[in-house]
C-alpha cells in the first residue's frame, strides 16, 4: 500500500533533482558523447574502426574528462590501436575532440550494451560530471563461415539496425535511472 506513493515521490525527486542538474550544468561545461562503428557488419577476426567524439557544447571550459567504454573487455575483443578509455586534460567550450579506435573481435556472439561512462570537472562552475550512456546498442559478432554464407543476401541489412549512434547527454545517470523504472513498469503491465 505505502509502495506507491514512495515510488512516486522517489521518482518526483529524479525529475526534479534531473531539472535542476541539467539547468546547472547548462551554467558550465556539457559535454555530448557519441560512439559510432564505421562497419556495417562485425565478423571475428576481422578489425573495425569504432569513432567517439566528445563535444563540449556548455559555456565554460571541461577539465579531466575521461570517457570509458566497458564493451570491449579482453575476453571476447582485442584492442589494436588507441584505448577504450579516453582522456583528455581540457576540452574548451565549443570544442569537438574526435579519436578512432581499432577493435578486433575474438569470437562470434552479442555483446554490449553496457552503458558507456563519463566524467568531468566544469572549469566554471567547479562541479564534478558523473554520467553514463541512455543506452547502448548490441554488437552482433559473425562467425566467419556464417558471414561468408549471408554475404550479398538481404539478410544482412538488420544488423546495420544496431549500429546506431549512442548519445549521452551532460547528465543522464538520472535519465537512465528513469528509464529502467519505466522499463520495469511496462514489463510488469504486460505480463
Ligand atoms: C581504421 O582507421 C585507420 C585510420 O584512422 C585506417 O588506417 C584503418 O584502415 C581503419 N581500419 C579499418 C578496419 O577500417
Ligand atoms: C593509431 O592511433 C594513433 C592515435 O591514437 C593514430 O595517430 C594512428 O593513425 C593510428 N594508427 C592506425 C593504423 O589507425
Amino acid at each position: 500500500m505505502s509502495g506507491k506513493p514512495f515510488m512516486t515521490f522517489v521518482t518526483l525527486l529524479l525529475v526534479l533533482s534531473f531539472f535542476a542538474t541539467y539547468c546547472f550544468a547548462r551554467e558550465g561545461a556539457f559535454i555530448l558523447v557519441s560512439r559510432r562503428l564505421l562497419s556495417e557488419d562485425l565478423v571475428e577476426g576481422s578489425p573495425f574502426n569504432v569513432t567517439y567524439e566528445v563535444h563540449n557544447a556548455g559555456n565554460s571550459d571541461a577539465q579531466k574528462v575521461v570517457l570509458e567504454d566497458p564493451n570491449f573487455g579482453n575476453q571476447d575483443f582485442m584492442v589494436l590501436n588507441g584505448s577504450v578509455t579516453l582522456t583528455w586534460d581540457v576540452v574548451v567550450a565549443g570544442e569537438k575532440k574526435v579519436t578512432v579506435v581499432t577493435v578486433q573481435p575474438l569470437h562470434a556472439g552479442d555483446f554490449g550494451a553496457r552503458p558507456l561512462r563519463l566524467s568531468y570537472r566544469s572549469s566554471k562552475t567547479n562541479v564534478e560530471h558523473e554520467s553514463v550512456a541512455l543506452a547502448s546498442e548490441i554488437l552482433f559478432v559473425y562467425t566467419r563461415a556464417v558471414y561468408e554464407r549471408l554475404k550479398g543476401s538481404h539478410l544482412l541489412a538488420w544488423s546495420v539496425f544496431f549500429l546506431g549512434t549512442c548519445v549521452i547527454v551532460g547528465v543522464p545517470f538520472v535519465v537512465y535511472i528513469l528509464g529502467d523504472q519505466s522499463l520495469r513498469k511496462t514489463k510488469r503491465k504486460t505480463k
